[in-house]
């Protein structure tokens, strides 16, 4: 079963709680990293417990929130293996998913309703990496990790090269 790491800061409390609500409809199995109210916090100090947690797999997945969903999405990408992708619309959520296999949602509570972030979050969650082609892109981003001195899960190379990566990277 699926389990997904929820955070956000003070700007996307609002629209976790209504996805927090969602999850627990559907019968997700989640936990809630805060924050707990809308007392003015730091979204790096949400987004990184999150991005641990998913890069250390002990959650599957990550939803992520904050005023825009910026924020939370630039500090989470700090961290290596982690795709963070701040989706506002249900065609990205999928392409997310299919292509970037993106293992952190973001959303923004200023940009977005808490009826559509449900639904990017219902699209997100029932979409799978569609492999092929966008393995070796995938691959490449770890590479740029590696480049820069980040270890990561992922790496396009030696060790772990797919059938459709080059091997330039
Ligand atoms: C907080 O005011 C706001 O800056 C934050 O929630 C987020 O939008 C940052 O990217």
């Amino acid at each position: 079963m699926v389990r997904i790491a929820v955070a956000g800061d003070h700007g996307g409390f609002r629209l976790k709680e209504g996805i927090i609500r969602y999850l627990e409809e559907m019968g997700i199995d989640y936990k809630d990293f805060g924050t707990y109210s809308e007392e003015s916090v730091d979204y790096p100090d949400f987004a990184l417990p999150v991005a641990e947690a998913v890069r250390e797999g002990r959650f599957d997945r990550g939803i992520l929130c904050c005023g825009t969903g910026i924020g939370v999405a630039i500090a989470a990408n700090k961290v290596p293996g982690i795709r963070a992708a701040q989706c506002h619309d249900t065609f990205s959520a999928r392409a997310a998913r299919e292509h970037n296999d993106a293992n952190i949602l973001t959303m923004g509570q200023r940009v977005i309703g808490p009826g559509l972030a449900r639904e990017i979050v219902r699209v997100w969650l029932e979409s799978e990496f569609t492999g092929g082609r966008h393995t070796c892109r995938v691959e490449k981003i770890g590479a740029i990790e590696q480049k820069y001195g980040k270890s990561t899960g992922l790496t396009c190379g030696e060790e772990k090269k797919s059938e459709s990566c080059s091997g330039r990277c």
